[in-house]
C-alpha cells in the first residue's frame, strides 16, 4: 500500500515536470516498431543486432508506459507478411522471441504487466507457442499494465478470423452482427481502442496492423528508428496527443 502510494506520487510528479495532464492520460497506446534493420545498417552490423537493439527498446518503453499510467501498450512485434524475410532472420526473431518472453517473466511481474500474444498464433514455431502459454499464465495476475504482443498477427487474419468465430458461435440461430459482436470476435475483446498508434522507422503506412481498432486513434509517425525510441520520444507524443482536438465525427 505505501509503495502504491509512493508510485502515485511518483507519477504525479513526472506530470508535473512534463506539463501533463492527469486526466488525459491514454488509456492505449499502441506501436509500429519499424527501423530495426535500418538502424543496424548505419552500424554496419547484421539486421539481427537491430532486432537485439529494438527489444531493449520495447523494455524501456513498458517501463515508461507503467511510469505514465498507460493501461493497454500493444506492440507489433511480428506480421503475418513477415515470414516473407530470409530463414536467418525469421529463425533469429523466432529464437529472440522464445527466450525473451521466459527472460523478462520477472521484469514483467515487477512491473505489474500481463503479457497476452494476439495473432494467428497456432502457425507459430512449437517451442515458440509453448513458452507463449507460460508468460501469459506466470503474469496473468497483474493489473497495472496491459501488454499485448502482436505475433504472426495481420489485421485482414485478424478479420477474418473474427467472421469464422462469430459464424461459429452463431451456428444454427439467427445472430445479428453489430460493432459491438464483432469487437467480442476480435483477438482484443474486451479492451478499448488505442487513442495513439505511433509508427517509428519514417514511412508513412499502417501495414496490415489493428485496421479495425484504430478507426479514430490518433496517428503519430515519426522518423526515429525504433531502437532509438525511448523514454523522452513516449512523452514527447503524450503531450502532443493532449493538444490534439478528437472529435470523433461531432462538432466541439
Ligand atoms: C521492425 O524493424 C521489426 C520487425 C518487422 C520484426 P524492421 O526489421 O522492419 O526494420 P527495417 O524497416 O528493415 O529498418
Ligand atoms: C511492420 O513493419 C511490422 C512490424 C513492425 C512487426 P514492416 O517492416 O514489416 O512493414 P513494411 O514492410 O515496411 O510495410
Ligand atoms: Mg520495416
Amino acid at each position: 500500500m505505501m509503495e502504491d502510494k509512493q508510485k502515485e506520487l511518483d507519477r504525479q510528479k513526472i506530470y508535473r515536470q512534463y506539463g501533463l495532464d492527469s486526466k488525459k492520460i491514454p488509456q492505449h497506446v499502441a506501436i509500429i516498431m519499424d527501423g530495426n534493420g535500418r538502424w543496424a545498417r548505419k552500424r554496419f552490423l547484421p539486421r539481427t543486432a537491430g532486432h537485439k537493439a529494438g527489444s531493449e527498446a520495447l523494455r524501456t518503453i513498458i517501463k515508461t508506459s507503467v511510469e505514465l499510467n498507460i493501461k493497454y501498450l500493444t506492440v507489433y512485434v511480428f506480421s503475418t507478411e513477415n515470414w516473407k524475410r530470409s530463414q536467418i532472420e525469421v529463425d533469429f526473431l523466432m529464437n529472440l522471441l522464445k527466450t525473451l518472453i521466459i527472460r523478462e517473466i520477472p521484469t514483467l511481474n515487477k512491473n505489474g504487466a500481463r503479457v497476452r500474444f494476439l495473432g494467428a498464433l497456432g502457425d507459430l514455431p512449437k517451442d515458440v507457442q509453448k513458452n507463449i502459454s507460460i508468460a501469459e499464465k506466470e503474469t496473468a495476475h497483474n493489473q497495472i499494465l496491459n501488454l499485448n504482443l502482436m505475433v504472426n498477427y495481420g489485421g485482414r487474419r485478424e478479420m477474418i478470423d473474427a467472421v469464422a468465430k462469430f459464424l461459429e458461435q452463431s451456428k444454427g440461430e439467427k445472430q445479428e452482427l453489430t460493432e459491438e459482436v464483432f469487437n467480442e470476435c476480435l483477438y482484443t475483446r474486451g479492451m478499448p481502442d488505442p487513442d495513439i498508434l505511433v509508427r517509428t522507422g519514417g514511412d508513412v503506412r499502417i501495414s496490415n496492423y489493428l485496421l479495425w481498432q484504430i478507426a479514430y486513434s490518433e496517428l503519430f509517425f515519426l522518423d526515429t528508428l525504433w531502437p532509438d525510441f525511448g523514454r523522452e520520444e513516449l512523452i514527447q507524443i503524450v503531450q502532443q496527443f493532449q493538444k490534439r482536438d478528437r472529435r470523433f465525427g461531432g462538432v466541439k
